[in-house]
């Protein structure tokens, strides 16, 4: 009795927001994917997707995007480009320190659906590193144990993961044994979904028993650490700082002392790395300054004229390219990620081929965009945040993601990527390796996250290291 007065009262809610087609094949459903269908109803904030359908799909009114007076956002830059050394070897030792004291966790954004890459599973799981082929959630696991013994501390990780990949990525990680870290360091986090809508703004189904929904987008991240209580697991391990990454990116830094220690010294509530862009219209975010406020202004939404202008030095005057890898404090993240609809990120629509059940019950395959999902972006937190710090960082050490199946950002061009990023470091180490101009040897070889997180631990380690390797193809320095 008490099930079916509930039934009623979400399918009159549907109706009254104008979506009770959701509802068009229950009554050809069996009893179990009824329930199915009304628990999964039941997890829409109907109000929320009202507005989205409102502003962003029949009004076409996205957010509240102002171009007007954008100045490049200040950056510190690498000592190599005229930084300053002993401000970097302060940063270093502060950062140092944060970790050490434990109050430092790793945070890896992976509930996207990786489309691009075509891949069956979580992108987590595919094998990236050139020899040994280490899955993305080994090296970064890796690098924290590795960080984790360098600086005497525990390293909490905090994963977050969607329903659509959640079971998947746990599966993953217990047939891996946690990949040798301490289980209850491991923390998942399962993110909202959203429900994608036709161009009228009306749900989809992808089954007659089943509503189409997607992740509410890596900005959907600080609500999920809010609303899963990680923000107070946080709170009672001594955590206050959030080192962010996303999943796909397997040269990223997970723990890095300066870039945490420039957050920490600037009283930081969200700190950013930027590369120098590598050509003037390259498909990147722009750091800029509005008034006293950070923004990331997408590519696409960047006027040309900007992407282009240069400095009187000659360089790009907006140069500062955004790679996704931030330092958060938990405070803000407990404000960006609460309920306060005034401090709350955006919702952008992006147009996609979304398969669906047409009001005939057959299932349609759309050759054009047919529909929209709604997602949030981690970046437009920027703004809200106070004392926000940018780093420059090098792309060779930081940046090389697995984006797509073949050509750029692909697992080919990232394997050759962490081969140049070794090579490097062998180099800076003294070690002669002969590479073709873009710094490419003529064979693959590895260095194991697990011997050195980044290049410093590198040149330590291997200074110590008796005897040293021989190198050649295939080669793993571990
Ligand atoms: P992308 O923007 O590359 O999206 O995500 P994606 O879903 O992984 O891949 P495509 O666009 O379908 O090919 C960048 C990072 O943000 C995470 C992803 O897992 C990746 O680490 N992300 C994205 C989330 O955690 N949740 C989301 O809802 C979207």
């Amino acid at each position: 009795m008490e099930i079916t007065e509930n039934a009623k009262n979400i399918r009159e809610a549907f109706e009254a927001a104008g979506q009770g087609q959701v509802f068009k094949f229950f009554t050809e459903l069996d009893s179990a994917a009824q329930k199915a269908l009304l628990a999964q109803a039941a997890t829409i904030d109907l109000a929320e997707l009202t507005r989205l359908v409102q502003t962003l799909v029949l009004n076409q009114h996205e957010g509240s995007l102002n171009l007007d007076e954008l100045n490049p956002a200040p950056f510190i830059p690498l000592p190599e480009n005229g930084g300053d050394p002993a401000l970097w070897d302060t940063a270093r030792d502060v950062g140092a320190q944060a970790i050490a004291s434990g109050r430092v966790a790793a945070f890896t954004v992976a509930g996207g659906q990786g489309t691009r890459l075509g891949y069956d599973g979580p992108k987590g799981t595919y094998p990236v590193t050139p020899v040994s082929k280490k899955t993305l959630f080994q090296v970064f696991a890796e690098k924290i144990a590795r960080s984790s013994e360098r600086f005497g501390a525990p390293i909490h990780w905090f994963i977050l993961t969607s329903e659509i990949n959640n079971a998947a990525t746990l599966e993953a990680f217990k047939a891996a044994n946690y990949f040798g870290l301490p289980e209850e360091q491991v923390h998942f986090i399962v993110q909202g979904l959203v429900p994608a809508v036709d161009l009228e703004g009306k749900i989809l189904l992808s089954d007659k028993g089943t509503i189409a929904m997607t992740p509410d987008g890596h900005g959907g991240s600080l609500r999920a650490l809010v609303r899963s209580g990680a923000v107070d697991t946080m709170r009672s391990l001594g955590i206050d700082t959030l080192s962010y990454f996303q999943v796909d990116n397997p040269i990223v830094q997970c723990m890095d002392p300066a870039f945490i220690g420039f957050h920490v010294q600037g009283k930081s509530q969200l700190s950013s790395k930027m590369v120098p862009k590598a050509y003037a219209l390259e498909k990147v975010g722009h750091f800029c300054l509005q008034g006293d406020r950070n923004i990331v202004v997408e590519y696409s939404d960047m006027p040309k004229n900007l992407q282009e202008e240069k400095a009187l030095d000659g360089k790009l005057r907006f140069l500062a390219g955004s790679v996704a890898i931030h330092i958060f404090d938990l405070d803000f993240i407990a404000h960006a990620g609460g309920d306060n609809i005034d401090f709350a990120l955006p919702f952008h629509r992006a147009n996609k081929k979304i398969p669906y059940i047409n009001s005939n019950g057959e299932t349609i395959q759309p050759e054009d965009t047919n529909g929209v999902k709604f997602e949030m972006f981690v970046f437009d937190a920027l703004p809200l945040a106070k004392h926000p710090v940018i780093i420059e960082a090098d792309r060779i050490e930081d940046f090389s993601p697995v984006k797509n199946a073949e050509g750029v950002d692909s697992p080919q061009s990232s394997a050759d990527d962490q081969v140049r990023m070794f090579t490097s470091w062998l180099r800076a180490a003294g070690v002669v390796i002969e590479t073709d101009a873009s710094g490419l040897p003529p064979f693959s070889f590895e260095i194991s996250p697990r011997f050195a997180a980044d290049r410093l631990d590198f040149l330590s380690q291997w200074a110590a290291l008796e005897p040293k390797h021989n190198l050649g193809p295939n080669v793993i320095i571990a």
